[in-house]
């Protein structure tokens, strides 16, 4: 079986690639590298350097003809989708079209999409279910879930099958410590060099922490099974940011103290999402603990 996969040198895509190979899958991965890495492209795969927007995308799809598509390539910045809402949507949406228009060209089967918890807005409760109203405050948001839509209408018209994967916060290694969202990658780093962190706000706020290789084992399952429509992909534990730098100081058996700033606008106070939908009907659920998940993340920042 081919799949190919948009974003493959990526953090999350990247590892999605890794376990496809050693699972024995033929993999082609669409990178245009803007924020992935040469390094993390595993070298059994085919790479093609191309942006996803480009209209000339359907000739890699007819050249290599794939079974399955999994769409990781997107502007993940949710800062940045606000600065720039024209960009976000043209690689986001236009981009994810491009996509859809191209899979569908060659009679793909399933396509497998990560939309993101930044689609539910302020929780009206916890723990997020996939039934939970959503009210994007982001271009990202918006962009992320317009894309459900258009899974729909792709669904309807060509019977393109699809999987809609809301995760939860994703970390692990190879994640961008420059990024807003990597707060994992952001402690580990400041932490393994003795500098103190910022928490913003109290550090109070609580987040649902997923390690990306039960993101991997997921779209795995979404292949292999007939996992159809939108689940969420998540812990459904509650772990707060200063919990979070309390693990780490653990397992690094440091005492860094962060240091306090105000809170970031936009940010969400709580956040925790349920898998009961994934795990009722597939069985599936995450099976990586936060601390052994943080022991495999920090060993990476270590050698890296
Ligand atoms: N990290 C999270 O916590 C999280 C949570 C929910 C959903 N997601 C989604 O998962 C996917 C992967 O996220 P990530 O954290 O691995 O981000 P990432 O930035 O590491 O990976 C995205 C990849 O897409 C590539 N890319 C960006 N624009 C492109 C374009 N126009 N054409 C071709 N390639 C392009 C980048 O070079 C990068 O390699 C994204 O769709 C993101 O929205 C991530």
């Amino acid at each position: 079986m081919k799949v190919l996969v948009t974003g493959g040198a990526g953090f999350i895509g990247s590892h999605i690639v890794d376990m496809l190979i050693e699972k024995n899958y033929s993999v082609v991965i669409i990178d245009n590298l803007s924020h992935g890495k040469k390094a993390y492209l595993n070298k059994n795969a085919v790479f093609y350097e191309k942006d996803i927007c480009d209209k000339s995308l359907v000739d890699i799809f007819e050249k290599e003809r794939p079974d399955f598509v999994i769409h990781n390539a997107a502007q993940i910045s949710v800062p940045n989708s606000i600065l720039d809402p024209i960009n976000d949507a043209n690689i986001n949406i236009i981009g994810s079209i491009n996509v859809l228009e191209a899979a569908a060209k060659v009679g793909v089967k399933k396509i497998i999409y990560p939309a993101s918890a930044a689609i539910f807005g302020e929780p009206k409760y916890l723990p997020i279910d996939e039934a939970h109203p959503l009210e994007m405050v982001s271009g990202y948001g918006v962009s992320k879930h317009t894309v459900e839509h258009y899974l729909n209408m792709y669904k309807a018209l060509y019977n393109l099958d699809f999987v809609s994967f809301r995760y939860s916060n994703v970390y692990g290694p190879r994640q961008d410590s420059s990024g807003e969202g990597g707060v994992v990658a952001i402690f580990c780093e400041k932490l393994l060099g003795n500098e103190s962190p910022f928490i913003y706000g109290d550090g109070l706020q609580i987040r649902d922490f997923i390690y990306v290789k039960d993101i991997a084992l997921a779209n795995i399952l979404a292949l292999e099974s007939n996992l159809s429509g939108i689940y969420n992909v998540c812990t459904n534990e509650q772990v707060t940011v200063k919990q979070l730098l309390t693990h780490i100081n653990c397992i690094l058996n440091k005492q860094i103290a962060p240091i306090y700033t105000s809170e970031r606008k936009g940010d969400i106070k709580n956040s925790y999402m349920s898998y009961d939908k994934i795990y009722k009907q597939f069985g599936f659920k995450p099976m990586t603990s936060i601390s052994e998940g943080l022991k495999e993340t920090l060993e990476y920042y270590k050698q890296k």
